[in-house]
């Protein structure tokens, strides 16, 4: 089965990691669309021409699957994309919003891009699964995948090097600005975006107590599934 993954870049490698290691002997192939990162700040229409043209990428190199290793991609395009190519199989990545509600957490916060925090789906997620007895805080992050994109160094595997000094600085600066209003400590950090769980080390520095979940695991086997079918 030839399966084709996209992203904005390299945020896509945590989904591509863990289908890997459900599904180690399938074809894979992976477009990192970094000259359109960030896709969290494009409007829906620059993005549905951005999918669209990783589609047909996609499909000339013989995906018979298309995984959207992005949440903003999918909450934003995927219903768009299915509905434009029926007879392709396409799964997408959204924030693990479901799981992070089936915890005993009482408080939730959700980190994604301005794209997915202001979709429909993401308050659908919210309003589907949120308990009586927790809260959650959607907290748009801009500019935190680009500065993602641009700071972490990968090797030829595409297995990301752990973060020098200056990465690590560099990192820090951006979230310590955009965790800024945040004020209560999190039981639960969903991370809304494939990007960040590159950075999680520097995310948990912030909540050492607090567990962070992401939702490649449910993706990938999602994937496995669907190959099996
Ligand atoms: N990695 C993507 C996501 O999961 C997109 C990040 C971006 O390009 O803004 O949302």
């Amino acid at each position: 089965m030839k399966i084709g993954i996209f992203d904005s870049g390299i945020g896509g490698t945590t989904i591509f990691r863990a289908i890997k290691e459900v599904l180690p002997d399938e074809e894979y192939s992976y477009l990192a669309d970094s000259k359109n990162c960030p896709y969290g700040e494009k409007s829906e229409e620059e993005l549905k021409k951005i999918v669209v043209k990783n589609a047909e990428t996609l499909l000339d190199w013989g995906a018979e699957i298309i995984v959207i290793a992005c949440n903003t991609a999918t909450v934003r395009c995927i219903d768009y994309l299915r509905h434009k190519y029926p007879g392709i199989k396409f799964v997408g990545t959204e924030p693990a919003i479901k799981l992070a509600t089936n915890t005993t957490a009482k408080n939730i916060l959700v980190l994604a891009t301005p794209g997915t925090v202001d979709s429909e789906r993401a308050h659908q997620l919210v309003a589907n699964n949120l308990k009586k007895d927790q809260k959650i805080t959607l907290l748009p992050c801009p500019g935190l995948a680009d500065t993602i994109e641009h700071t972490l160094d990968f090797d030829e595997n595409y297995c990301h090097l752990p973060l020098n000094e200056a990465q690590q600085k560099i990192i820090q600066k951006k979230l310590g600005e955009l965790l800024n209003p945040i004020t209560e400590t999190p039981d639960v950090v969903v991370l809304g975006c494939t990007h960040y769980p590159l950075i999680k080390t520097e995310i948990q520095k912030f909540f050492p107590d607090a567990t962070l979940l992401d939702g490649a695991d449910g993706v990938a086997h999602r994937v496995a599934e669907i190959a099996h079918l």
